[in-house]
């Protein structure tokens, strides 16, 4: 059964692309991270069992440079979506741009930089802020402390949540993503026929059926795009 669509919910589907103005490496492009790292090695549970040091030197070097780093326009204009709409920001990202902006529900499907957590219990999660993990600190049930990121061959968190609320949305606003990780780039299926849908990046193969491309960095097409959706809400008061 499929929900309601209601007319006043915009759904964000963010990716790394949507930092890039901010500062942080994406992954796929030219300086991207996965090819300067071997992503088994840093990111998945086997690269964790094998060099736990090498992962927890990965993330702490990513935490500490989102820390570093500012939410940009196309963050802020994200947010200020808020004042006329019901807003849920779905991120890929692991950094804490979408909430330093300004944007209060926010689902992280691929995890937070600035948590860590139990080896043992996913549950066990205390917040670091931009502070290191280093070998040796323990979760209260006594076993390391590992980012809570979600690793390649993980489970993707929040992905039935973030699904309705995808296929209840009149808005669904796609940035900065490749679309090449599932199940996160299938959320853009969920989407409804009428939804009014939009898939912003640098370039693009395949534009998923439906969506509207617009071509352009995030500071530049996010905003104006807000601004058009925001006096639509106006004019629709
Ligand atoms: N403005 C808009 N889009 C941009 C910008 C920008 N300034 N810079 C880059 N992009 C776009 C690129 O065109 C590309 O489509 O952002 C996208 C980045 O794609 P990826 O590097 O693949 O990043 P992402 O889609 O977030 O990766 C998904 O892969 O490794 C996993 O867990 C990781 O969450 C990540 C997932």
């Amino acid at each position: 059964m499929k929900p309601e669509v209601q007319p006043n919910k915009i759904v964000v589907l963010s990716g790394s692309g949507l930092s890039a103005e901010s500062g942080l490496p994406t992954f796929r492009d030219s300086n991207g991270l996965w090819n300067q790292y071997a992503w088994h090695e840093v990111a998945s549970p086997e690269g964790w069992q094998a060099r736990p040091e090498a992962v927890l030197a990965f993330y702490n070097e990513r935490r500490a440079k989102a820390a570093a780093v500012a939410p940009n326009a196309a963050h802020r204009a994200i947010a200020a979506l808020e004042q006329a709409y019901e807003v849920v920001v779905v991120t890929q990202n692991v950094d804490d741009l979408h909430e330093r902006a300004g944007s209060t529900n926010i689902l992280h499907v691929h995890g937070e930089l600035i948590y860590a957590r139990g080896t043992s219990d996913a549950r066990l999660r205390y917040r670091i802020d931009a502070a290191p993990i280093t070998l040796g600190q323990l979760c209260e049930h006594g076993t390391q402390l590992r980012p809570d990121i979600v690793w390649f061959g993980e489970p993707t968190q929040f992905m039935e949540e973030a699904r309705a609320h995808v296929a209840s949305a009149a808005k669904v606003l796609v940035v900065g993503t490749s679309l090449s990780v599932y199940p996160a780039a299938g959320l853009v299926k969920a989407a409804r026929g009428r939804a009014e849908k939009v898939l912003n990046c640098l370039d693009f193969d395949k534009v998923p059926f439906g969506y509207t491309f617009m071509q352009g960095k995030a500071t530049e097409v996010v905003p104006a795009l807000v601004n058009t959706w925001l006096n639509q809400a106006q004019s629709q008061a």
